[in-house]
């Protein structure tokens, strides 16, 4: 099982480097524009291989697609990331015409291939690379629920006190600081509702945190996050590599479900060894529901901007 990362950034290595910890794949090859990164950093995580008794290897390429050939998930993180002060969808003029190439390129190598895409603005660039490679839907998942869910899940455990692994939540809709929707109602700590346990002007604070979080990391490392991003789409592909059926916030791309068509965005679905297995319609009360309209409506306003890439 081979697995491709376009990108060596900071967010693609990490996510190159949470594959190796983890063992998901045999093969982690990851690529970059840029002279020797890839390299460099590959070698660097190379070498901690014996130290972690780990047995997948990761090969770093500069632009070698030949390299990337049989690849079954390749994950896209190529493109500019967010400065402090930016909005994911400033980066949409440079980062189409990137993505738009990075998937054309891997499909020469890899026709079957699974795409899990990380490059900003996320639901965007989703629905870019399958207007522009005619992939079927289920082949191409945007991680931002996965990010965004993990984000919502720290926030409650501090005010809660506890840790994050004790709370469950997703986020769902755009993966922007105005279109997420933290669904508060459906997030527990071991079972129960957080509402029972935490004053509703708390909870309000933490979706407000969410909905920022990855703007507040920006504000504090002077670029975009990359730990937390980096792992979300490595524990993508690993729910597709290992078939684990896995029910998880993704953007994916919708006809119907949730009232929405010709969109990509956040719902909850089950990801599994065809990537995307289903898409689960939860039962959205009315200010959810008007809160998805608002949020699909922004992301269809910046897929308005993808017109030259799309020609
Ligand atoms: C984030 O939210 C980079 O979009 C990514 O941190």
């Amino acid at each position: 099982m081979k697995v491709t990362v376009v990108g060596a950034g900071n967010v693609g290595a990490t996510c190159a480097n949470v594959l190796l910890a983890q063992e998901v794949a045999d093969e982690i090859v990851l690529l970059d524009i840029k002279q020797g990164v890839s390299e460099g950093k590959a070698m660097d995580m190379m070498q901690t291989a014996n130290m972690l008794n780990l047995r997948s290897t990761v090969v770093g390429v500069t632009n070698d697609y030949a390299a990337t050939a049989g690849s079954s998930v390749v994950v896209i993180t190529s493109g500019i990331p967010r400065k402090p002060g930016m909005t994911r969808e400033e980066l949409i003029g440079v980062n189409a015409g990137i993505v738009k190439s990075v998937v054309s390129s891997i499909l020469e190598h890899s026709p079957e291939a699974i795409f899990v895409i990380i490059s900003n603005p996320m639901d965007t660039m989703t629905y870019l690379a399958l207007k522009a490679s005619g992939v079927p839907k289920n082949r191409i998942i945007g991680m931002g629920g996965m990010l965004d869910s993990n984000r919502f899940r720290y926030y409650i455990s501090q005010a809660l006190g506890v840790h994050p692994a004790e709370v469950d939540g997703f986020v769902i809709g755009g993966h922007g600081d105005k279109t997420m929707i933290p669904l508060h109602r459906f997030a527990t700590y071991n079972g129960r509702a957080i509402s029972e346990l935490l004053p509703a002007e708390k909870i309000d604070e933490i979706v407000k945190a969410t909905m920022v979080g990855g703007a507040t990391l920006t504000g504090l490392l002077g670029t975009s996050a990359w730990y937390a991003p980096g792992a979300a789409g490595a524990m993508v592909v690993k729910a597709i590599v290992r078939n684990e059926r896995k029910l998880v916030p993704c953007s994916v791309y919708l006809e119907g479900e949730y009232g929405q068509e010709d969109i990509c965005i956040g719902v909850p679905v089950v990801l599994g060894a065809n990537g995307v297995e289903a898409i689960v319609e939860y039962d959205l009360n009315e200010e959810e529901k008007a809160l998805f309209v608002a949020s699909a409506d922004a992301t269809r306003g910046t897929n308005a901007a993808l017109a030259d890439a799309l020609k």
